[in-house]
């Protein structure tokens, strides 16, 4: 069957985690705040909690915000009266399908890297076959410390699932490696590592994103206000979601996401070349870049002086990738854009067709809009042939976790064959 989708879900809606009972270690560390939003992410992901966690993780966190969020009592006490008999320490090891433990600290991972068993969250790490993954936490010192390295490696060697750290600013001030990966990537992490994969899994998507520069002469040219961050959360989004992801972006000053493959172009055509080189490999291309649809017929090679009162610039049509790319023999499922200032669903449904893409997205955009070109916020009208849905205004990156997930629904309905 295809994965049903409910856009209205909530975020963060990419992981699935239902019937997997997670047992979450909290160590001591700063971090340990940010484990509250890793309980509520794998609980709306469909996972069972329960929460362990070590006597220097209280003095962060009080047990009482993790029991409220789980729902169960919290383990922390290794000989507290009636810890035994109400889930002991081996029984709540064999309940876990994974432990993932959130924030790591540099103590923990050496204590459990030498097989200490001198507190109840190590002693379940010791008496566990589940898949243990560990999101270490820590000064960025600490971290590049060789005894750090050497207990890392150790327990890498193990089969131990290290998730980060991330590179950035520290509580502590200074920047570098050592920040607790962000929960909701955590949870992601965690949901393929233990499915196998997410909604597109195994599949292959090029996305194009921010706008196209076409030259007027060495230092002017014609370009619009993509800022790119619809393309790069879809990119973001469609990685999360399991997939292979390729950016062709124009000229923006994002940082494209982490394991994605990033090609920067800069005009039309090189953006043309750059999308067809890749389309025969995909299995879905999403058309989020603002292509310019005229360019300059010849740009100059000098500076255009200014002598006349009046310059007439001719303009050609570029080529339209989109619908290249829809026409192409063994075509990946096509998903465009539409930027509109008026008549939103009608324009989005006609160039549904003139495209000959399988769904268009659709924004309004201009002054009064409040998504579309370089807001955080957007709202998109999407059609298919048969079908409609609306996602109203919220963050891009939220926006593109629902639209991945509509591109799912539609890409396996069209692929049965080929349901996850
Ligand atoms: O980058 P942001 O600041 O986050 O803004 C996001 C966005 C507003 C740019 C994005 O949401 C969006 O609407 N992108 C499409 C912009 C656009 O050029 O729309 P269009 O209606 O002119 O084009 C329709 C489709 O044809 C688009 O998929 C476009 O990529 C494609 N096209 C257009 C011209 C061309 N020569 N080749 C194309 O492939």
């Amino acid at each position: 069957m295809a994965p049903r989708i409910d856009p209205s879900l909530p975020f963060p809606p990419l992981a699935d985690l239902h019937h997997k009972h997670i047992l979450l270690g909290v160590t001591g560390g700063i971090a340990a705040y940010k484990t509250a939003e890793i309980v509520r992410g794998l609980r709306r992901a469909g996972a069972e909690v329960r929460v362990a966690m070590t006597p220097a993780a209280g003095r962060f966190v009080q047990p009482l915000t993790f029991e409220a969020l789980s729902g169960h009592p919290v383990a922390h006490d290794m000989f507290a009266p009636g810890t035994e008999s109400a889930m002991g320490h081996i029984h709540l090891a064999r309940w876990a399908d994974a432990i993932l433990v959130a924030p790591a600290s540099a103590d923990f991972m050496a204590r459990v890297s030498l097989g200490l068993a001198d507190d109840l969250l190590a002693t379940l790490c010791l008496a566990a076959e589940a898949p243990l993954f560990m999101a270490p936490a820590m000064n960025r010192a600490m971290w590049r410390h060789p005894a750090t390295c050497a207990h890392a490696a150790a327990l890498a060697g193990r089969g131990v699932a290290l998730l980060g750290p991330d590179e950035g600013d520290q509580a502590c001030g200074e920047t570098g490696p050592g920040r607790m990966r962000e929960p909701a990537q955590l949870v992601l992490d965690l949901a393929h590592a233990l499915a196998g994969g997410g909604l597109l899994s195994g599949l292959r998507v090029l996305i194009s994103a921010g706008p196209t520069r076409e030259p007027i002469d060495p230092v002017r040219f014609i370009s619009n206000r993509s800022s790119g961050k619809m393309g790069y959360a879809l990119a973001a989004a469609a990685r999360d979601a399991g997939a292979d992801v390729a950016l062709v972006s124009g000229p923006v000053t994002l940082e494209p996401p982490a394991a994605v493959e990033a090609v920067r172009v800069e005009t039309a055509a090189e953006m043309f070349d750059a999308v067809m080189a890749r389309a025969g490999w995909a299995d879905i291309y999403v058309g989020t870049a603002a292509v310019a649809d005229y360019a300059p017929a010849e740009a100059e090679t000098a500076k255009i002086k200014k002598h006349a009162d009046r310059l007439d610039l001719a303009l050609n049509r570029t080529r339209d990738i989109l619908h290249s790319v829809a026409a192409l023999p063994d075509k990946p499922f096509v998903v465009g854009f539409a930027a509109e200032t008026d008549e939103v669903e009608a324009h989005a449904r006609t160039k549904l067709e003139a495209k000959g893409a399988d769904m268009v997205a659709a924004n309004a955009v201009g002054s009064g809009a409040p998504g579309g070109f370089d807001r955080d916020e957007n709202a998109l009208f999407v059609c298919w042939r048969g079908g409609e849905c609306r996602l109203p205004l919220a963050p891009k990156t939220e926006i593109a976790h629902r639209l991945v997930r509509l591109i799912a629904e539609r890409y396996y309905a069209e692929n049965t064959d080929q349901d996850p």
